[in-house]
């Protein structure tokens, strides 16, 4: 699971020391490992001579650490989180294949538990039309079905389906967003983590994203709409809608004061 390259190992047991399973120990001058592990790359990324690697991975994909080129100043990064905002008027424009190759890989390099790497990443944008009228389709049922258990999302999704069916310009599902990115999987913080990241990226290329509660709540309640995304057996962790945003923010939103305990 674990190779390390005799010939270029020093012994110098910065792998040992920073492997979380406790599976390399220096024996006699070199790293030694001991199966199995959860493969999370540390001993990679720590050693100063590049003599580790994990086969099951694409090594390719490592980058050398450059600091100086790719710094984050911490007034830049909170000056990104306080002007993301959730974007509801998009433009037509697609998002290009390479921008949402970059954009899901922040989602495929965010932390998971045991660092199971189990996030499922589903896109679309060539069929999301084909999608949109499936799921529209399906809406006034699914509201009389679940009426009685949650009275205030059947009337929601009556109201949003009348104003749709009027009118199809008026999506307050899709927003008429241009592509919907939906992370499944079993650990629903790994998804949740995999998102911020993902909404992070996508404002980094200029582009934004909307969470849709309301959508993820009417796809997860159709077998139908899970088999035909290919996801029938695993939970929906986050829906959201993305593309270049068609409105321009001038400054922050209002917040809340944080709730914060200090000791
Ligand atoms: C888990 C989650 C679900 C959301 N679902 C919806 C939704 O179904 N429809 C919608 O218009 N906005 C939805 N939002 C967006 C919130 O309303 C929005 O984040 C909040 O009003 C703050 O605005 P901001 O994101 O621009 O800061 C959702 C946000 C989160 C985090």
């Amino acid at each position: 699971m674990i190779t390390i390259d005799e010939e270029k190992c020093i012994g110098c047991g910065l792998c040992e020391k920073d492997c979380p399973a406790g599976k390399i120990r220096v024996r006699e001058g070199r790293a030694v490992y001991r199966p199995e592990c959860i493969q999370c790359g540390h001993c990679v990324a720590v050693c100063p001579r590049n003599a580790v690697s994990i086969p099951e991975y694409d090594m390719a994909d490592v980058e050398e650490y450059d600091r100086d080129t790719f710094e984050v100043k911490p007034e830049n990064f909170l000056h990104s989180v306080k002007f993301r905002r959730s974007i509801r008027n998009y433009q037509k424009r697609k998002l290009e294949k390479d921008c949402l190759e970059r954009i899901l890989d922040a989602g495929r390099y965010t932390a998971t538990a045991k660092n199971s790497q189990k996030c499922r990443f589903i896109v679309l944008q060539e069929e999301l039309d084909a999608f949109r009228q499936k799921l529209w389709d399906q809406v006034p049922a699914m509201a009389d079905r679940i009426k009685e258990e949650m009275p205030h999302y059947a009337m929601m999704f009556k109201f949003l389906y009348r104003r749709h069916r009027d009118n199809p310009e008026d999506d307050g599902l899709f927003f008429n967003a241009p592509a919907m990115i939906l992370i499944a999987t079993d650990n629903p913080l790994d998804g949740g983590l995999a998102a911020a990241n993902i909404e992070n990226m996508a404002v980094a290329e200029g582009a934004g994203v909307l969470y849709c509660g309301y959508l993820m709540r009417i796809i997860e309640a159709s077998p139908e709409l899970k088999q035909w995304l290919g996801i029938p057996d695993t939970p929906i962790a986050c829906c959201m809608l993305a593309g270049y945003p068609a409105v321009r923010y001038r400054r922050t939103a209002p917040r809340k004061k944080a709730d914060i305990v200090w000791r």
